[in-house]
């Protein structure tokens, strides 16, 4: 088996997300032994922390995120601490004199990441000092993973990119999308391509619509500094929505190689129905949620949230339509929707499939009980077909049934966490699942002219209630097309 060798270098680790999600996943990757004994991980942030107090902090997140009573100690070794000033030469040099003692101390042959896991307005600094004070001239590889937000339009994505790639080269960069991380989501282009009935079917001939949720439970949390300014749109749109339907809709790929993945989804972006700023009303719809009760507890409105300015009108909830303008799509709506404080933390596709010509077994000739086929996210992970078949002791007539996978079931224990698989795959060089500059582009392209649209006016917030699936207009826009959402549950 190849265990990769780095040291891998987080920037930002003090921060949430590393104490959330990055040290359970190298934890998990060490336990699983994916990786072995030659690796180092070192934590770089503002703060005066000792190695000794970083490797508790490490420790302490590891026993949060997995039950885990195993002694730590050999794992937190591995872990070392450097205070850092993002602007200070000498911060650079001292790190790269860490990094080249670790290289030898643990034989990682100089191969290093670099995980930006901080404040974006100091991604482009930190890169393009690593590369001047000579961080990235080693005998290995060297690579740049960059967590959301990638800029916050095309404009400021724009220029980020390009002080990125003064530093490093597009195949060294590894923009993080965490839902193509997901099992279930890397699961769509298999479900796709790997059975002949799907296929033939997957196409403006058979099916009518498809629709993607991504709903949450939890309001905006300590976030708000941040989420006033990005809102539902920027959030979740922009990525891990954009990225759904593009593996829904792709051509097949000629082979299973990043380049040949990636654009095939970057065809679909190009293919996005554009949205002029006067026609958004058409095709978006944006809510904010006022008080209510998620899951029997009285919750606030968003506006009332910490941080959070009183008459705020960033979206907190997003749903759309949008139009694929290709051969294989012309006329299916992809329907999204997505937001914080709605009934449940869920994420699943329905495809729904056209009305078969003529119904001569349902009861009522009106019925409409098409075909579904859903692909379950999370937090079951799993694929559903809705289906007609004859009740039993009846005539002819056809009752719904279900046929259902369910893969938490099957391999009885946990799917690995989304990042583990990503940060394993950057060790491995494969960047298949991390975001290509082109689709980043074409992503805020298409949500740009919304975003535009929705400053100018102010929303008439609130306008969902905190545990509701959503604004009543959400629901209007697929009832003007016949459609409707079907129930997450
Ligand atoms: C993040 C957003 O990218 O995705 C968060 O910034 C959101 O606001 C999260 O909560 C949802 O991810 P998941 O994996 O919990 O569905």
């Amino acid at each position: 088996v190849h265990m990769p060798k780095a040291v891998v270098v987080i920037f930002g680790a003090t921060g949430d997300l590393a104490k959330r999600k990055l040290y359970p996943s190298i934890y998990r990757l060490y336990q699983n032994g994916k990786i072995g004994e030659e690796f180092a991980v070192v934590g770089v942030a503002r703060r005066q922390w000792t190695n000794e107090v970083f490797r508790e902090n490490v420790e302490s997140s590891v026993r949060k995120a997995i039950s885990c009573s195993e002694k730590l100690h050999d794992f937190t070794s591995h872990f070392y601490y450097h205070p850092f000033d993002v602007t200070n030469p000498s911060s650079y040099h001292d790190l790269r004199s860490l990094l080249n003692d670790l290289d030898g101390k643990y034989k990682t042959e100089g191969n290093r990441i670099f995980y930006l896991a901080m404040a974006p307005e100091f991604f482009g600094t930190i890169a393009n000092s690593l590369k001047d004070y000579g961080l990235k001239d080693t005998g290995g590889w060297t690579r740049l993973v960059i967590e959301k937000p990638f800029g916050h339009d095309l404009a400021s994505a724009k220029k980020l990119n390009e002080e990125i790639r003064a530093a490093f080269d597009e195949e060294q960069i590894y923009r993080i999308d965490h839902y193509l991380g997901k099992e279930m989501v890397q699961n769509i282009e298999v479900i796709r391509f790997a059975n002949a009935i799907f296929e033939h079917l997957w196409n403006n001939r058979f099916i009518s619509n498809i629709q993607i949720t991504s709903s949450e439970s939890l309001g905006v949390e300590e976030r708000a500094s941040y989420y006033e300014k990005s809102g539902a749109l920027r959030d979740m749109v922009q990525n891990h929505m954009l990225q759904m339907v593009s593996l829904l809709a792709m051509e097949p790929p000629i082979k299973l190689t990043t380049e040949e993945i990636r654009s095939e989804k970057i065809k679909v972006l190009r293919a996005l129905r554009p949205i002029k700023e006067e026609e958004v009303s058409k095709y978006f719809v944006r809510g904010q949620y006022g008080k209510g009760t998620v899951k029997g507890e009285k919750v606030k409105g968003y506006r009332e949230e910490t941080n959070v300015d009183e008459k705020s009108n960033t979206e907190t909830f997003v749903a759309g339509k949008i139009m694929i303008d290709n051969y294989r799509w012309a006329g299916v709506p992809f329907y999204i929707r997505t937001g914080k404080r709605m009934a449940e933390k869920s994420t699943k596709i329905v495809v729904e499939f056209k009305d078969i010509p003529m119904n001569l077994y349902f009861k009522n000739k009106d019925e409409n009980r098409p075909n579904l086929l859903i692909i379950h996210i999370q937090p079951d992970e799993g694929i559903t077909l809705h289906l007609n078949a004859k009740k039993v002791r009846t005539g002819s007539i056809a009752t719904p049934i279900k046929l259902s996978y369910n893969n938490n079931g099957i391999d009885g224990m946990n799917t690995p966490e989304a990042y583990e698989k990503l940060l394993y795959d950057c060790m491995l060089g494969d960047a298949t699942n991390f975001t290509h500059w082109d689709e980043v582009a074409l992503s805020w392209a298409y949500v740009d002219p919304i975003s535009n649209a929705w400053a100018k006016e102010n929303g008439d917030f609130p306008n969902y209630k905190a545990g509701s699936m959503g604004p009543k207009a959400a629901d209007e826009l697929l009832a003007k097309d016949g459609f409707h959402w079907w129930p997450v549950t």
